[in-house]
């Protein structure tokens, strides 16, 4: 599943940093696209399955200190900006957390502040993420006003049972309420389904994608419930779907997407034909993004070198820091060693895969580098390639670990070179 907090692939572990050598490594000759993703770490309730950086705050939601918190972004924002000087923003993506939880108010003068100090494209998707139980139709309105123009709904479920075991804040009826008001109000609407529910059947997951397909939503996100390390699900697991029900869920959502009519694009994401995730996508692609806010990582590129930087997790470490004009992250050159893995632990996640090009572009890299995982994978049918492109073949979609962990120790080719 993913978090674009910004989107990651959980399963592997990523190597450390390594050695950040040059020999081997090009100028990039050309800079990625760049999106900002904006971290909110506070939700209503933490649900039990998890591990999102996000928390409850002890005195209820009406006590999160949304202006210190605006204050804390733009003082992020600041110190990093000059790190993309003169680039431009292709989209911008406010995740969580529950950011539905921000004010209008709050959210104006975010995004004033952010439009002061980047260039973002007129057409730039700005996503924001809303949690149904907290869906107001006069809030929503006000949104679109300020220049989001897609939001994303955590619905999880249509179903008052599995919502319940899931800990949700809200009921079957709420999530309905919520895509009315959200479709009312945006074109661009995503929603977010789990299945492999505790008690779930075929017929309950494919009901839920049936549900969605009535409002025919230009996005979903079909996420199956993962027990996550540290979450109150890991330490209490319920009981899952078995092999056979979890394959027939397969089945069951497979034939509701068709007839919904959405093209899988990766691993999770569904879209219709222009309607993919800007920001997500980029991602996939190893493009560059900037992240503020609690626990953010950011990915930037430079000609000769591509740098990580995490922020502090804790939202009143991260608010203390702000406070007193420090840097509120830590930040690690990407190492030679890593970054094969790192790309195709991305790229292997989108259907189309990438152009064959690609690798060299956002890595500086030879693919050659790569030439014995890439002939490996194919000769035991998890990817696909030709001159043009590099793709998971279906069963490496269904094995992404396998497929990903062929790039994890990535040895330089026999000759010298780059
Ligand atoms: C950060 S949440 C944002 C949405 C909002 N906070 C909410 O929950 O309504 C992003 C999505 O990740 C998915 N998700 C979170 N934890 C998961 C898990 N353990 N297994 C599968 N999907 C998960 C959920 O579908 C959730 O909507
Ligand atoms: S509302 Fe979303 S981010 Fe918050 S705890 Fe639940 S799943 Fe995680």
């Amino acid at each position: 599943m993913i978090p674009i907090v910004p989107v990651d692939a959980r399963p592997l572990a990523r190597p450390s940093g390594g050695s950040a050598s040059q020999e081997h490594r090009t100028r990039l000759v050309a800079l990625p696209p760049l999106t900002l993703y904006i971290h909110f770490p506070w939700c209503v309730k933490k649900c039990p399955y998890c591990d999102f950086n996000s928390h409850e705050r002890r005195g209820g939601p009406s006590t999160i200190p949304e202006g210190a918190y605006v204050d804390a972004l733009v003082s992020d924002l600041d110190r990093v900006v000059p790190q993309v000087w003169g680039r431009r923003v292709h989209a911008v993506f406010i995740g969580g957390g529950t950011p539905s939880l921000i004010s209008p108010a709050a959210i104006d003068r975010l995004l004033s502040e952010v439009r002061a100090r980047l260039v973002l494209e007129a057409d730039a998707e700005v996503t924001l993420e809303a949690n149904p139980g907290t869906v107001e139709a006069g809030r929503f309105a006000d949104y679109r006003a300020l220049g989001i123009n897609r939001l994303s709904l955590g619905i999880q479920s249509f179903d008052d049972r599995f919502l319940a075991a899931l800990g949700r804040i809200h009921d079957g009826r709420e999530a309905r309420d919520a895509v009315e008001i959200a479709l009312a109000h945006f074109d661009n609407v995503n929603l977010d389904l789990m299945y492999g529910l505790p008690g779930q059947s075929a017929v309950d997951a494919g009901r839920d994608v049936a549900i969605a397909r009535a409002w025919a939503p230009p996005h979903l996100s079909l996420y199956q419930l993962t027990l996550e390390p540290n979450t109150l699900f890991a330490k209490y697991p319920p009981r899952l779907p078995d092999e056979d029900v979890a394959d027939a869920i397969d089945v069951a959502i497979a034939d509701e997407v068709e007839r919904g009519g959405w093209r899988r694009y990766e691993v999770s994401a569904y879209a219709r034909a222009g309607r993919e995730s800007r920001h997500n996508v980029n991602y996939w692609n190893f493009g560059d993004y900037l992240g503020i806010g609690a626990g953010a990582h950011a990915k930037i590129s430079f000609p000769d070198r591509i740098v990580r930087q995490t922020r502090l997790r804790s939202p009143d470490l991260y608010l203390d820091r702000a406070a007193s004009d420090g840097a509120a992250y830590d930040e690690h050159e990407v190492g030679l060693d890593a970054l094969p893995f790192e790309f195709m632990l991305n790229a292997m996640r989108l259907v189309a895969g990438v152009p064959a090009t690609r690798f060299s572009e956002r890595t500086g890299l030879s693919l050659a580098r790569i030439e014995g995982p890439l002939a490996r994978a194919e000769a035991r049918g998890l990817l696909v390639r030709d001159a043009l492109r590099i793709r998971p073949s279906p069963l490496g979609l269904r094995f992404l670990n396998d497929l990903q962990e062929q790039f994890l120790a990535t040895t330089p080719p026999p000759t010298t070179g780059r």
